[in-house]
C-alpha cells in the first residue's frame, strides 16, 4: 500500500531572490501536498555541513563546497511537505538536478534554465530553485534535522475532510 510520508523542501537563495516562493509552493499545493511545517532560515557552514554530510563523498569536494556556499548566499524557505509517496511525488514535480535536462512542466525545468547563478556556477547546479529529499530515509534525517516537533502540525485539509 502507498505509504503516506513527509519530505523536507528548501526554496534555496535564488528561489527567493526571484521571488518564486509563491508559484513554486503553489505547484506543491496544487498536487495535493499538504504543508506541515515551514520557516525561512539563513544557513551557516555548521548546518550546511549537517545537511549536505554526504555530499563531498557522493559528488567530490567542489560540488559540496560550492553547494554549501550558495546555499549560504540568502536565505531559504524550508517546506516540510506530506502526501502519499511524497517524496518520490516531490522529487518528479521539481524535475532532475540539472535545469537543462529538467522537462517542461517541472518546476526547475520551467524556471531553472536561465538562472544566471546557475550559468555562472560553471558545470555545477548549485542554483537549481529547490532542494529535495532524495528517499524516505534521507527525508527522516532532513526533517528532523530542520524542524523540531513543536513546529510540525497535524491538520485536515478540506481535500482529506471530504475523503471517505
Ligand atoms: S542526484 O543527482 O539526484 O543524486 O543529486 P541529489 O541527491 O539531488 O544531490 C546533489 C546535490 O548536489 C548539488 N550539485 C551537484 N550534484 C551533482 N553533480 C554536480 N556537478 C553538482 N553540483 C551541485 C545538487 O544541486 C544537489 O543539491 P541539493 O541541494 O541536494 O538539491
Amino acid at each position: 500500500m502507498a505509504a503516506l510520508e513527509r519530505t523536507l523542501v528548501l526554496l534555496k537563495p535564488d528561489a527567493v531572490a526571484r521571488g518564486l516562493a509563491g508559484r513554486i509552493i503553489q505547484r506543491f499545493e496544487d498536487a495535493g501536498l499538504k504543508i506541515v511545517g515551514t520557516k525561512m532560515v539563513q544557513m551557516d557552514a555548521e548546518l550546511a555541513k549537517k545537511h549536505y554530510f554526504d555530499l563531498e563523498e557522493r559528488f567530490g569536494k567542489s560540488v559540496f563546497d560550492v553547494t554549501a556556499n550558495f546555499m549560504q548566499t540568502g536565505p531559504v524557505i524550508a517546506l516540510v511537505l506530506e502526501g502519499v509517496e511524497a517524496v518520490a511525488t516531490v522529487r518528479r514535480l521539481v524535475g532532475v538536478t540539472f535545469p537543462n535536462q529538467a522537462n517542461p512542466g517541472t518546476i526547475r525545468g520551467d524556471f531553472a534554465h536561465t538562472s544566471k547563478a546557475y550559468t555562472e556556477a560553471k558545470h555545477t547546479v548549485a542554483a537549481n530553485l529547490i532542494h529535495a529529499s532524495g528517499n524516505p530515509e534521507e527525508a527522516k534525517y532532513e526533517v528532523e534535522l530542520w524542524f523540531g516537533a513543536a513546529e510540525l502540525f497535524d491538520y485536515q485539509t478540506v481535500a482529506e475532510r471530504f475523503l471517505f
